[in-house]
Formats: structure tokens, sequence, C-alpha cells
């Protein structure tokens, strides 16, 4: 048993965040950080286009961004969020910077701005291509040289601790006091207790075959929540990232950034047609939702396996400064994109909906914090504006320390009985993990894809039942493992998607359902 102040759960740009500004402004408190595989392995690692912020208010000014990000939004966001966001923006990359962040300059000492889908202004703050490969660094570097916060990477958070879990439940709220975790080498599950507790888990991009996300995005924070029955909303918006690089055998595929197009790259079909104008006045920067389902319904049209990005015509040795690893991971894979046009496919890349929480980060669970990708703040409404979802995290971070900082918890005094696998045996065939993870992702991808319909949402509830029973059977009588957590979080996922889907009546920026027109 593991005794802390602050959990948290997550090793990405929200959990190290928070965990940073809490241990600096309370070196007494102890933070406890559990993360599952490297403790750099996120999402956050892997962000290409940067952070979305306003910086100089005479070239651009928060009313545009806000603007910008309510329209991507298609009316659903909360627009008393998305101004918090945006006018903190700035203080918070401020505060990275001083952590030791690097974002690249122009010739003229400025930040070098971006531009995305979207967006109305050049506002995109960026380290080259690599932008969360440099902030996960920052953080996890000043983690490191605190003292106070401890960090278990291999560590696989598996439930949240609730009442369920005590022997006398007196409570009539659900509270939360920590997380089961599953020391991934060893086997072991700890019981850590923890006075608050904050979901960091991250994104769901590996419920589905065809991701940008690595393959840690399982969704798991959102499952554990789901479980605890923390409330859970917009699950339908799932955006498909328009340029993904093709593989015509699926699985995680390597991201081209939108700040491509930003750059002035153009989407051509096979026949070499720049098809973007014909369906949106802002062509390629229209926002993702817009491209994504224009790309799908030329795929459809044609029956290619892709489009394609055609950099050609553009400055070549501007963008070998600005995408020197798209550029070389193009090389890689034979394309040269100063002949070549990049093979692209949409691809599931960022979950707007999740765990909902307040201005705080407060779930409807007491002691119960989330943050980040696996977070619905109101923020993104239907569809995210690209290069918000960092800058959410950097700003609720602070949030929800502020809260806490206000809001000292202390331990409770609650016996919290350890984890029971009594009877449990290691699984004989592991063969079912993968052969369910395969059905539930290939289900995912036919079924409840860019384009939906409720007869096919009704068919990929059915067959998700089959998957559920037969994992759920699996689970009960076996000592669990990452892989096997994982699939069940993913199918917990899958129901929320499916099921939130079904509920939806009106077609929503990243939702469209044929039977809604
Ligand atoms: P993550 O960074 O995903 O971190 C989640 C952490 O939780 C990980 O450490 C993971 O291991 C851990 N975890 C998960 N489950 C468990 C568990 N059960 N137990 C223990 N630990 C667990 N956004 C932008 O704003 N700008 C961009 O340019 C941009 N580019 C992107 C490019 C790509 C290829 C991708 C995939 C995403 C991009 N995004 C971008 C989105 C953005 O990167 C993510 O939304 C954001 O980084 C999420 O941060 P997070 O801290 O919430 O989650
Ligand atoms: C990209 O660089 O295209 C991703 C940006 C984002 O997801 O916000």
């Amino acid at each position: 048993m593991i005794k802390t102040n602050h959990l948290v759960i997550g090793s990405g740009v929200a959990g190290l965040t928070f965990a940073v500004k809490m241990a600096e402004k309370f070196p007494e408190r102890n933070i406890v950080i559990v993360t599952k595989g490297n403790e750099d392995e996120s999402n956050t690692k892997y962000a290409q286009g940067g952070v979305a912020v306003v910086l100089d208010e005479e070239e651009d000014s928060f009313q545009k961004h806000i603007q910008d990000t309510l329209i991507a939004g298609d009316g659903l966001c909360d627009a008393s969020v998305v101004e918090t966001v945006i006018k903190e923006g700035p203080k918070r990359l401020k505060e990275l910077i001083v952590w030791g962040a690097n974002f690249d300059l122009d010739a003229t000492g400025n930040f070098d701005l971006g531009k995305e889908g979207g967006h109305s202004e050049y506002r995109v703050v960026h380290h080259k291509d690599i932008t969360g490969f440099e902030v996960e660094r920052a953080l996890l570097s000043r983690v490191h040289q605190l003292k106070n916060i401890t960090l278990l990477a291999h560590h696989f958070a598996i439930d949240l601790i609730t009442e369920h879990h005590l022997s006398e439940n007196t409570s009539k709220n659900i509270n939360c006091y920590g997380a089961y975790v599953l020391n991934e080498k060893t086997g072991e599950i700890i019981t850590i207790q923890a006075a608050q507790t904050l979901l960091a888990a991250g994104g769901i991009g590996s419920v589905y075959g065809h991701t940008t996300n690595p393959v840690i995005a399982t969704g798991d924070g959102v499952a554990m929540a789901y479980r605890a029955k923390s409330k859970i909303e917009d699950m339908e918006f799932i955006q498909f990232h328009p340029t993904a690089l093709y593989n015509p055998e699926g699985g995680n595929l390597f991201l081209i950034s939108e700040a491509v197009r930003g750059f002035g790259a153009y989407l051509r079909n096979k026949k070499g047609v720049r098809f973007m104008p014909k369906y949106d006045d802002r062509a390629e920067l229209a926002s993702r939702d817009i491209v994504s389902q224009s790309i799908d319904a030329e795929l459809k049209k044609s029956g290619d396996a892709c489009v394609y990005l055609d950099c050609t015509h553009l400055n070549l040795s501007e963008f070998k400064k600005h995408f020197p690893n798209i550029y070389q991971k193009c090389l890689d894979q034979h394309i040269d994109i100063t002949k070549d046009w990049i093979p692209v496919v949409p691809a599931s890349h960022y979950l707007c909906g999740g765990i909902v929480v307040d201005k705080n980060g407060k779930t409807s669970i007491s002691n119960l914090f989330a943050c980040g990708e696996c977070s619905r703040t109101g923020l993104h409404g239907a569809n995210r504006l690209a290069s918000n979802s960092l800058l959410e995290a950097l700003v609720y971070a602070h949030q929800i320390f502020k809260y806490q900082s206000e809001n000292l918890p202390k331990l409770t005094a609650h016996i919290i009985p350890e984890w029971n696998d009594k009877g449990a045996e290691i699984p004989k065939e592991y063969v079912l993990v993968k052969h369910n993870l395969k059905q539930l992702q290939a289900l995912m991808r036919d079924y409840v894809g860019i384009v939906r319909s409720n007869d096919r949402l009704e068919k990929a509830i059915k067959h998700l039942d089959l998957i559920y029973t037969e994992v759920e059977e699996l689970y009960k009588k076996s000592k669990v493992d990452t892989a096997l957590c994982e699939l069940r979080n993913m199918i917990n996922v899958a129901h929320l998607i499916i099921g939130q889907s079904l509920e939806r009546k009106e077609n929503k920026g990243g939702y469209y359902n044929l039977d809604n027109l």
C-alpha cells in the first residue's frame, strides 16, 4: 500500500504539468505519478503541429481564436470555457518555456507561427514538427528535478477505488480513494491510497485499428471513470485526422501534420484533381471534420485506397527546415516529397468528448479530477480546432492545481481492501485477447467510422456484446495483465462511442450519420 496526497495517472502533458505545479508550490506534499510503459510514451510525445496561442494582440486577437474554436466546434462548445482557455493560453505557454521547452523563432527573434485547418491566423507555436517530443522532454526533465514527485513507470492503473470497494459503505456520494495499480514488471498489484486522484490517461485511438495514436492510447482513463460511474459525454465526437500516411496494413499510422497544408500543400485525388475547393471555400484549410469527410466522400466515389498530399510546388528548402521529421519519414518510405505526392488517408486521431469536468477539472466523483484528452471540458464541442489540445491540457492542469491549492485535501481514515484475485489464474488462451482486439478494431473501423448509420451502429452493438461477454468471462477468472485490461477498457470505450452515437439525432462537427440527413 502506498499513501500519497496526490495520485496522477498518466505522464503526458496533462499529468506532468499538474504534478510540476503542485510539487513546486508545496514541497512538503508528495505526488505519485503512475504511468504504463515507458515514462515518455504518450500521445503528447507525437504531437507535431504545436500549441495554438495568441501572443501578439496586434497581429492576431483572442476574439479571432475564440471565434475559430467556436466555428470548429459547430455550435457545441461551451463559450465561457473557450474564452478562459484561450485567454489563459499565453501565461501557461510561458511557464512551459520557463521549465525549459524550446519553440522555434523566426529571423526577427519572434516565435515562428504556423497555421492549421480552421485557424484564421498564423498562431501555432511549434518546435519544428516534433513539438510534443520537446514538450514531453522538458516536462519530464523538470519532474526529475523535483524531490517530492515519485514517478512510477511501467505501472498500469487498473481501476479507481471508490465506495464500491469499501467494506463499510456509508456514503451516498461516490468518492475516489485512489487506484489499484499493476506493476507491469513484477505482476504485483498495489493499492495506492490518495487524497486526490487525477486522471490524465490520454486518448482512445487504439479502439480503431487505423490511428495516428501510439498503441498505449486505449482509453483506460475514460473506462475507469465510466466503471466508477463518473459522467461521460460527447463520445460520438471522434476526430479523424485527414492526413495520416497511408499504409495498406493499417495500424498505428505516421501523421503528416496539418501544418503541412498550412504551409501550402494541396490534396489531390489519384487523377491529380485538387478536390477540396469544391467542398469548402477554405479548401485544404477547412476544419478537420470537413476535410476528413470530403476525403471519405472522394474515396467512396473513386474506390481508391488513398488520396495524395502534393508538396512539390512548395519552397522545399524551407519545408525541410520546418518539417525535418516528416521529410525524413517519407524518405524512409521511399517517398521523396520534392517529386512524389504523399499517399494519405484519414485516421482516428482525437477524442473530443470524455470524462465530464467543471472549470476546476472536477469530475462528478468527489476527489477525482480529469485533465487532457480523457476529459471533456466543453472546449472542443463537436470538433476540436487543431493545436487546441496541448493548450487545453496546459490550462486545465493549472485550473486543477489552483483549485487543489485552495482546497488542500487530507487522506481519509478509510480502510482500503487490497486487490483480491484469489482463485484467478494466468490465462492459458491468450489468443483470445489478440483475436478479440482485432475483431473490436475491425468493428469500429467498418461500422463506427467517419460516416455512420443507425443500421451499422445497431449491428456494431450486437457484435460488441459478443466480444464483451467473452472478454468479461476471461477477465473474471484471470490474473490481470496490461493487454487484457486494455482490451476490457477499449470495449467499454467502444460501448460509449456507439451508444452515444445512437443518441445523437443531429449531425454536428465530427459526427455524421446518414440517417440524420
Ligand atoms: P497523453 O499524452 O496521451 O498521456 C497519457 C498518459 O497516460 C500516458 O503516459 C499513458 O501511458 C498514461 N496511461 C494511460 N492509461 C494508463 C493506465 N491505465 N495506467 C497508467 N498510465 C496510463 N495536439 C495539439 O494540441 N497539437 C498538436 O500538434 C498535436 N499533434 C498531435 C499529433 C499526433 C500524432 C497525436 C497522436 C496527437 C496530437 N495532438 C496534438 C493531440 C495531443 O497530442 C494530445 O491530445 C495530448 O498530448 C494529450 O495529452 P494527455 O496528457 O491528455 O495524454
Ligand atoms: C497536426 O500536427 O496535424 C496535429 C495537430 C493537432 O492534432 O492538434
